[in-house]
């Protein structure tokens, strides 16, 4: 199948693009490279454009023959989100608004959407199922679930086939170590610790020490980029039966912030500082998924769920690209 990857030079995206080629599709990366990385991308059909060009999208979906679109193009930090809001409105709901509509002026159909977790805000229970409140704290998460209340409505017209992935916390270097995560600024974590174990950043602060959890810091849910990318090949498969699906994507348990930092420590065999400072607001003490749902009806199973070996794939890709990507 002929794929337009949206978004696909990102981190989530060059990996889904390098998965969809060895799966026997033929994927075309469209992006703007605002975030993206060309280098992540060498060999593969790119389009350079962005998604407020609509006459450039039309002609794209056209002409390349797409029949399929899988969008992971956004801009992606809560804090940012809050203090330009308008930005994330834009890039995030309007210029999606502006592909939908180049996919009905074109006639096709299939939609793949990177949705999040930040769609539940601060939930009641843990872990989170997809029917759970949506009640987003930021609006990062606002912007993600105004996109998926679009689809549906779409969906409901009869022209849009669509799934939405809502991902938990994505981590780790794809094909074994070959494709990394390179956000500029850096806002993950297992990344940032990266950072501190090579001596590129002072230290590595942990925000609360005092919450309800075993070891007091935030418990977070980790989903192997190889594990999270299958999960898309799954459910691009089950849009034949289904016009509209909603997965959780997450590993089901969690890590606190000390236990990753811990696992970096293991894996890298380096020492840094750690300082433990305030709670920051809005973080909640565990998020977790309850990923039940993408595991009965897709027959999804996660094969790298362990924090040794998400942290492993990253030390690996970090080290081997200590600059990160070259553009
Ligand atoms: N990284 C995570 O842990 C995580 C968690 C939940 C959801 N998500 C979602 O997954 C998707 C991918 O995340 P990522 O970590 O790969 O982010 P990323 O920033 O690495 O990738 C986003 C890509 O989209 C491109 N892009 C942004 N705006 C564009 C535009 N207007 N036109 C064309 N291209 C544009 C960027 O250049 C970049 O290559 C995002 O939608 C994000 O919200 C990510």
């Amino acid at each position: 199948m002929r794929i337009l990857v949206c978004g696909g030079a990102g981190y989530i995206g060059s990996n889904m693009t390098a998965l969809l080629a060895q799966a026997g599709h033929e994927p075309v990366v469209f992006d703007n490279f605002s975030r993206g990385h060309r280098t992540a991308v060498k060999g593969t059909k790119v389009v350079t454009g962005d998604l407020a060009n609509r006459e450039l999208l039309v002609r794209t979906l056209g002409e390349l023959g797409i029949e399929t679109v899988m969008h992971f193009a956004a801009y992606i930090e809560v804090g940012e989100s809050v203090r330009e809001p308008l930005k994330y409105y834009q890039n995030n709901l309007s210029n999606t608004q502006n592909l939908l509509s180049a996919l009905q002026e074109t006639g096709v159909a299939k939609f793949v959407f990177s949705s999040t977790a930040a769609v539940y805000g601060m939930p009641q229970r843990v872990p989170i199922s997809e029917d759970a409140p949506k009640e987003p704290i930021n609006p990062y998460g606002e912007t993600k679930l105004a996109v998926e209340r679009m689809c549906h409505y779409q969906a409901e017209t009869g022209r849009l086939r669509f799934a939405a992935l809502r991902y938990f916390n994505a981590c780790g270097a794809g094909d074994d170590g070959a494709r990394g995560e390179d956000h500029r600024p850096e806002s993950h974590l297992i990344p940032l610790i990266i950072q501190a174990a090579m001596g590129k950043r002072a230290d590595i602060k942990i925000y609360g020490t005092d919450y309800p959890t075993p070891d007091g810091t935030c418990i977070r849910d980790y989903i192997h980029i190889d594990d999270l990318c299958r999960a898309h090949l799954l459910a691009l498969k089950k849009l034949d039966e289904q016009a509209e699906l909603v997965y959780n994507l997450g590993n089901g348990h969690g890590y606190s912030v000390r236990q990753v930092i811990d696992t970096v420590k293991r894996v890298s065999g380096k020492d840094f500082k750690v300082v433990e400072v305030d709670r920051r607001p809005g973080d909640s003490p565990v998020l977790t998924s309850d990923a039940t749902k993408a595991r009965t009806e897709l027959g999804w199973r996660t094969e790298k769920g362990e924090l040794e070996e998400m942290v492993t794939t990253a030390w690996k890709w970090h080290t081997e690209h200590p600059n990160g990507y070259s553009d």
